[in-house]
């Protein structure tokens, strides 16, 4: 499966997103990562179904939405029809997940779930079948720019094997705290998408970052 790289816009300038997104899509991200939060299922509010319908307007990259929001359920549909490719839906924080998964589906989003560091990959197994790609997160969500917490790592290479073995196709991303300095890590636990926020954004040259984080992680 090829690796992706997929910088979140959380990090990037706002009152020049389109910009940034532009940039970082001629710099060589295959994909862009939209950070949804809500000030319920984590402290901080971001973004809503209007930025998504901009983004729509400005990429032709998939947008991959991860929303960190409680009873995701309520609001694929928006999501989806905003121009949302890919959709990740929190675990911990969709009580119909099945449903909800095959609701994606049936809107034509490639379907995702999202783990925190404090879940049990337990809680994937009854959906392993059904979603097309699992987000680990490595950081609390919330915020960009916190430490990659190094037992997720662990997280990953545990799930790499179930994957490997019983659901092939399903890819593994990885959330929170990547940089050139341990994506090498990341990589050889077995991710397939690497999320990066600050690790992109907040590097001066993006071009040169995504050229040296694709040679690092085909390298691994
Ligand atoms: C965290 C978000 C991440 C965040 C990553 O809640 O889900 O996507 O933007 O940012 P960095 O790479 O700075 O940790
Ligand atoms: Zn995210």
């Amino acid at each position: 499966m090829k690796k992706k790289i997929a910088p979140s816009i959380l990090s990037a300038d706002f009152s020049r997103l389109g910009e940034e997104v532009k940039a970082v899509e001629k710099a060589g991200a295959h994909l862009i990562h939209v950070d949804v939060m809500d000030g319920h299922f984590v402290p901080n509010i971001t973004i809503g179904p209007v930025v998504v319908q901009g983004l729509r307007k400005l990429t032709s990259l998939p947008l991959d939405v991860h929303l960190m929001i409680e009873e995701p359920e309520r609001y694929v549909e928006v999501f989806a029809e905003a121009g949302s490719d890919w959709i990740t839906i929190h675990a911990e924080a969709c009580s119909p997940l099945r449903q909800t998964i095959r609701k994606l589906r049936q809107l034509k989003v490639r379907p995702g779930v999202v783990v925190n560091p404090s879940t049990s990959l337990k809680t994937l197994y009854p959906i392993l079948d059904q979603v097309d790609y699992v987000l680990v997160m490595s950081v609390h969500p919330g915020f960009g720019g916190q430490p990659l917490i190094p037992s997720t790592l662990r997280k990953v290479s545990q799930l790499r094997k179930i994957v490997d073995r019983d659901y092939p196709s399903v890819e593994i991303a990885v959330d929170g705290g990547i940089k050139v300095e341990n994506i090498t890590d990341v990589a050889k636990a077995g991710a397939d998408i690497f999320v990066l926020g600050t690790g992109i954004f907040k590097t001066k040259n993006y071009k040169e970052t995504i050229r040296k984080l694709k040679k690092m992680i085909n390298d691994a």
